[in-house]
């Protein structure tokens, strides 16, 4: 499969998996979600005391809603409507845009914060999207990525699309879809590409495995 048909391939799962994704989230069947990723990201978003945030790939909506109960206003936005449907029904402000929309600058306000927990998933798709990245941002504006840690990157230690698996979650899930690996340093060379400087990583531990469950990018646009 060449890149565009995988690129494809992740749009077309989140389609098909919207009731049980939605599930999944809300029934708290994740557990490494419940128990450290979920307060990672509320937490290295709020470090950024940001005004206004933009939820980049938000699914149901479940970070929109933790920071406006923390009194930070966010805006939701993602490729299928079906989730932003599940998202609106329980309040907030959600909007359909794809990332190849927001590449396209259709995004039109700029925020403080544009948080990514989970979300970036494809290959030139993630750059399109962070080469758009410094436009939306405000001055001291940041964008923190959430995704899966490379010690889960399986062998060999490079880039490369991986297979996607639905182990672990239920049974109601079909279609898993690939993603694309980056290492550490690949992510890195990403970031100074498309304009953008890494200010911090993060690596959240799991106390109960003893292994980081994630690594968290806090980025910002470069200065010249
Ligand atoms: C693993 S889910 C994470 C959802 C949410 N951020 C969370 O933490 O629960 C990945 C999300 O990325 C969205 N997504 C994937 N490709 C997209 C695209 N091209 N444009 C917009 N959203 C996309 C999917 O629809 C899905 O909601």
């Amino acid at each position: 499969m060449d890149d565009s048909r995988y690129e494809d391939a992740i749009v077309r799962s989140w389609h098909k998996n919207v009731d049980a994704w939605t599930s999944a989230v809300r029934g708290a069947e994740i557990s490494s979600r419940v128990t450290v990723t979920d307060a990672a990201i509320v937490n290295a978003v709020v470090a950024q005391a940001p005004k206004s945030v933009l939820d980049l790939g938000c699914g149901e909506g479940w970070l929109v809603r933790a920071l406006a109960g923390l009194g930070i206003a966010a805006t939701g936005v993602d490729v299928v409507p079906a989730l932003i449907s599940k998202a609106s029904v329980r309040g907030g402000d959600f909007r359909v845009l794809s990332y190849q929309d927001f590449a396209a600058g259709r995004w039109p306000l700029k925020v403080d914060c544009v948080v990514c927990n989970f979300s970036l998933l494809g290959k030139d798709i993630v750059g399109d999207v962070l080469r758009a990245m410094p436009a939306v941002l405000t001055e001291q504006g940041h964008c923190i990525i959430q995704t899966l840690h490379p010690a889960y990157a399986g062998e060999p230690y490079c880039d490369g699309w991986r297979e996607g698996s639905w182990t672990g979650f239920s049974s109601d899930f079909t279609e898993p879809a690939p993603w694309y690996f980056r290492t550490l340093s690949s992510w890195q060379q990403l970031f100074s590409d498309c304009g953008l400087q890494l200010k911090e990583m993060l690596e959240p531990l799991n106390n109960e495995t003893g292994k980081p469950a994630s690594v968290i990018f806090v980025v910002a646009a470069a200065k010249d």
